[in-house]
């Protein structure tokens, strides 16, 4: 056999002029080099019988033997694997570690088997689990640390199956993204590896999570985007790339490598839908024709190399020729030998289809599709892929943002669990930081997932479905010393961890642990959803999302709190005495009542039989089942209202003019601020779903660069701008970004806002000056938050007026707490776990186990105003969980009843809005832990009760 036809390379075509230049830069190139390249090729092992007719001598004949045997074996762990007594990863000097008395959940019998009692870590290795005997510790590698857990929870490291960690570094800068190819959509021979930063400040913050391993995955943008790679997050005493590779597969080496191992298993992103589409302007018939042309490229191949091996291994060595080989197809043809973990970014049943109909055409598995937004509808296809069901590898409640992922569902991992398909939660790294991973886990569980399933969807799921977990995802003898001793149940809201290993080592110095509440210690509870997943299904993700609407007299029983707000505007806690019941049912004997007419509360008390009266006739008696009444929240920080699905811009109002970009501001416009209310959309599915997760009031600014325009303040549960009630406050705040992002500079932002300030200002410029409403500018960096403030006692001194300002975003404003504190400026904070996305919010400080303190803590240490929003509108609604997350890591410096005002109070104190009087009642449990789910909201401004 000759050499073979091979599909046509998909390079970009160089025209005939850049082809001379180009070949006379190659000539001086090569020229100079010669002398170097004639020393290298002496190195160069040759290979054996490439393209000789001479017969073949018994070294050549086993090597051929070996490589068509690895050629056709099945990657995995190597014999004896199990029974290693010291890993691969193993740095030498590492001490062993007992960690004494753990509770540990160790993944075994599909995520059920929990143990009291100790670990053994040496070697790098599991060494023994439970009971340790003596005699064991007698023979260890070095010294020995004892850890006393103190009953703490302990699981295996997170793994993360989809992250960009290192392929995007952060503080992300432009010179070190590269996770997508702009070259064509179809690059199985790129290798992610080769784009694997070392300096990535995201290692160490998601160490602090509790990640020890993540697949590292090429971006979306291409339909075949390369080789993902496998590493462990530590640093390690090499400092290199490869030293954090996890099982490196030998063909990194290239060809020449001893063909005798068992293979390892490789890892493959493809993508399909819209990602692909935007960036090729292919579509989906397109992709799929670029899918199948590659696969048919790498098929002829792989037949002409098992035609070889037929006749090498049936002795017939003369008719042999040479090995069929091509670098460009090589990574697909391992695909179809099944040697490849592929993972496959797909969201829509049009497009799982189209991936199940390709594995069967080329007859190759899926190990796991990600994002996968609407797997849920369609579990039987995905259980007719080639191969088997794939795993899924999903968001907790990240969706809407694009049109595919419009039906997404929180309810997705329970429902195709409850089909016996593997879930995995995954970060998608930046997209999720990674470091709340465990998060996504808790909210997987708390929407449906089994408990067992939602821990091994962050541990043993991910690493199986990675062919990893021989060695990571479970605590079991032999097992990567990877594990992580957690402050509060796993599953629990905040779990941070007190300590992690990996490989045997202690990855946090000197960790700071937060005292948590009893109650967080066990198991959360979950609501039952059952039938809001069943209606998911039903309406194909969409199902209806408006509350019923009550006027008359609604008695609340059960009730184990209910906080109200004081005369002072802050929040209160007017608790009923009961213990600290934690997961323990609340009797009917022991829940208060409280009963509302027309939205408003005209009876509460402690006993049964307090309010309620057998005379009395109830529109709808609601069970709260020890669960809590307190006030409505805000969110603050996104478009929602203005954005339904953020990247199909006839979904939303769209960005205002920036008047330092094009032609400026259009004349028509004059002098006008643009305002939000001009643009609010009700009725979204993030809005109500805000509403119905007990955040009824959302201020929303227009969306643009430097100057944004008018917040607006509006009820999340209205049906239009009309319905009273609807708009809360028209004009809210002015708002401003101020940016090293946007051009120009930000010292002529800066300049910019003096002159709207100070130069005859009109219009709302005016009511900012003289203090009537607030400005509020967008801002992360420290040094531009000084420059306002510099500029705030400029613009008062010039002016002899006191303007209300506060920093919206804010991530260093730690940095400068005192001086904001004294300039009386407030600060809403968001994302409350910070993260150094951009290099001016790199400067966070990142909290529990790294640093005691919190950006929250500074600023109210310093008598700042401080409020949180979220990032995203599909955030909204967890308004209430992420204020718990920000308020646990305060260990205790903000009490329960403080904390409400982050969300309410406070925001109403900074935007000038007056105090609200919704209240939202929750069954199961309060606000602030994932028991609770809000069953009503009671609008006494509206006279009614909406039952969800
Ligand atoms: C077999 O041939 C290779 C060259 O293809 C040579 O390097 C090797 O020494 C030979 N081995 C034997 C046992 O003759
Ligand atoms: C784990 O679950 C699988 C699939 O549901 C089942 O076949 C298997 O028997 C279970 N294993 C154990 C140890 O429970
Ligand atoms: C383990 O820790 C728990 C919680 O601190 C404690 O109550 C228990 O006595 C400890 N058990 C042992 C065997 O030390
Ligand atoms: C590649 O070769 C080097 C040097 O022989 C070796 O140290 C390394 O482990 C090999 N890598 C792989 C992935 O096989
Ligand atoms: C904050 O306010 C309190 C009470 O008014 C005062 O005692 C304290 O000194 C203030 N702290 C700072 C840092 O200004």
């Amino acid at each position: 056999m000759k050499g073979l036809a091979l599909g046509p390379a998909r390079t970009e075509p160089a025209s005939n002029q850049s082809l001379i230049i180009w070949l006379f830069s190659i000539f001086f190139v090569v020229s100079s080099l010669f002398l170097w390249i004639s020393e290298y090729e002496l190195n160069v092992t040759i290979r054996p019988f490439s393209s000789h007719s001479s017969p073949l001598n018994s070294t050549e004949k086993e090597f051929t033997l070996n490589r068509c045997r690895y050629a056709r074996a099945t990657p995995g762990p190597p014999p004896g694997f199990q029974s290693r007594k010291i890993s691969d990863r193993f740095v030498q000097g590492t001490p062993a570690v007992l960690i004494r008395n753990a509770t540990i959940w160790n993944g075994l019998r599909n995520g059920t088997e929990v143990i009291e009692g100790d670990v053994l870590l040496d070697g790098g290795v599991v060494k023994a689990l439970g009971y340790v005997p003596d005699a064991l510790l007698d023979d260890l590698r070095g010294d020995l640390v004892i850890e006393n857990a103190n009953g703490a929870w302990v699981t295996p490291g997170i793994v993360d199956l989809h992250s960009h960690i290192a392929a995007a570094p952060s503080p992300g800068l432009s010179g070190a993204q590269d996770t997508n190819s702009r070259k064509s959509p179809i690059n199985p021979w790129l290798r992610i590896v080769d784009g694997l930063n070392t300096h990535d400040e995201t290692y160490e913050l998601s160490i602090a999570g509790g990640v020890t391993s993540v697949q590292v995955l090429p971006g979306s943008a291409n339909s075949i985007g390369g080789l993902g790679a496998f590493i462990k997050l530590r640093q390690t005493p090499e400092r290199t790339t490869f030293s954090k590779l996890l099982e490196p597969p030998y063909e990194l080496n290239g060809t020449h490598f001893d063909h005798t191992f068992t293979p390892r298993w490789r890892h493959m992103k493809h993508a399909c839908g819209e990602n692909p589409r935007r960036v090729y302007s292919q579509n989906r018939m397109d992709s799929a024709w670029g899918f199948r042309e590659a696969y048919d490229s790498a098929r002829k191949i792989k037949e002409a190399q098992d035609a070889y091996c037929d006749a090498a291994e049936a002795g017939s060595w003369k008719a042999l020729g040479t090995w069929p080989e091509s670098l460009q197809w090589e990574t697909l043809i391992d695909v179809l030998r099944g040697k490849v973990k592929l993972s496959v970014h797909c969201y829509e049943a049009v497009d799982l289809d189209m991936i199940v109909r390709l594995t069967h055409e080329f007859q190759f598995p899926v190990a796991s599709f990600h994002h996968a937004g609407e797997t849920y509808l369609v579990p039987d296809r995905l259980k007719q892929a080639w191969g088997g069901a794939p795993a899924i590898a999903l968001f907790a409640s990240n969706f809407r943002k694009k049109r595919e992922a419009y039906r997404g569902s929180e309810f997705a991992p329970r429902i195709l669990s409850e089909h016996g398909i593997p879930v995995v939660m995954k970060s998608d790294h930046p997209v999720i930081n990674s470091r709340l991973l465990q998060n996504e886990a808790a909210l997987a569980h708390y929407f449906g997932l089994h408990p067992a399933l939602a821990l091994s969807s962050i541990t043993s799921t991910p690493a199986d479905a990675a062919g990893l977990g021989h060695r990571i995802g479970r605590i079991s003898e032999g097992y990567d010393a990877d594990l992580v001793i957690w402050d509060s149940h796993p599953l629990s809201l905040g779990a941070t961890p007190k300590q992690v290993f990996i490989d045997g080592i202690a990855q946090l110095e000197n960790p700071h642990v937060s005292h948590k509440p009893a109650s967080f210690q066990k198991y959360p509870r979950p609501p039952n959803f059952d039938k809001e997943a069943a209606d998911t299904v039903k309406y194909e993700g969409l199902p209806p999302l408006k509350p019923s609407r009550k006027e008359g007299r609604i008695a609340f029983v059960n009730v184990r709190s209910f906080y109200d707000r004081s005369e002072e505007g802050v929040s209160e806690l007017i608790s009923f005495p009961l213990p600290d019941v934690g997961v323990t049912e609340v009797t009917a004997e022991t829940g208060g009542e409280v009963v509302v007419e027309h939205g408003e509360i005209i009876c509460y008390g402690l006993q049964r039989g307090s309010c309620l009266a057998s005379n009395q006739l109830y529109d709808e008696i609601v069970d709260l089942a020890g669960g809590s009444i307190s006030p409505a929240l805000i969110t603050f920080g996104t478009s929602l209202g203005l954005s339904e699905i953020r990247l199909e811009p006839v979904t939303n109002d769209g960005p205002v003019y920036d008047p330092f970009i094009g032609n400026g501001i259009p004349s028509v416009l004059k002098d006008r601020v643009i305002a939000a209310s001009d643009g609010l959309q009700f009725g979204g599915r993030n809005t109500l779903l805000a509403y119905r997760g007990g955040v009824t009031t959302a201020i929303s600014s227009p969306s643009g660069s430097f100057l944004r325009g008018i917040s607006t303040a509006f009820n999340t549960g209205a049906d239009h701008a009309l319905e009273p009630g609807a708009i809360v406050k028209d004009t809210v705040a002015l708002h401003v970004s101020v940016s090293p992002h946007f051009t120009p500079s930000v010292s002529s932002q800066i300049a910019a806002l003096k002159t709207l300030l100070l130069d005859d200002p009109v219009r709302e410029w005016k009511d900012v000056l003289d203090g009537v409403i607030p400005l509020i500018v967008h801002t992360d960096n420290a040094d531009i938050m000084a420059s306002i403030i510099r500029l705030k006692a400029y613009v008062e001194d010039e002016a002899g007026s006191n303007l209300q300002i506060s920093f919206a975003g804010a991530q260093e404003a730690h940095l400068i707490a005192k001086e904001i504190g004294e300039a009386g400026v407030g600060v809403i904070i968001y994302p409350v776990s910070p993260f150094p996305h951009y290099w001016d919010g790199r400067r966070i400080l990142p909290g529990p186990p790294i640093t005691r303190s919190t950006a929250i803590v500074n600023l109210l240490q310093n008598n700042v105003t401080v409020a949180i929003g979220v990032t995203d509108e599909y955030l909204a609604r967890h308004t209430g969980f992420e204020l718990t997350r920000a308020v646990l890591e305060t260990d205790g410096f903000i009490n329960k009843k403080q904390a409400l005002s982050l969300v309410t109070t406070n925001i109403e104190k900074l935007f000038g809005l007056e105090a609200g009087s919704d209240l939202v009642a929750y069954r199961g449990g309060e606000y602030s832990d994932l028991s609770g789910v809000p069953v009503a909201i009671l609008s006494k401004k509206g006279g009614f009760v909406d039952l969800m």
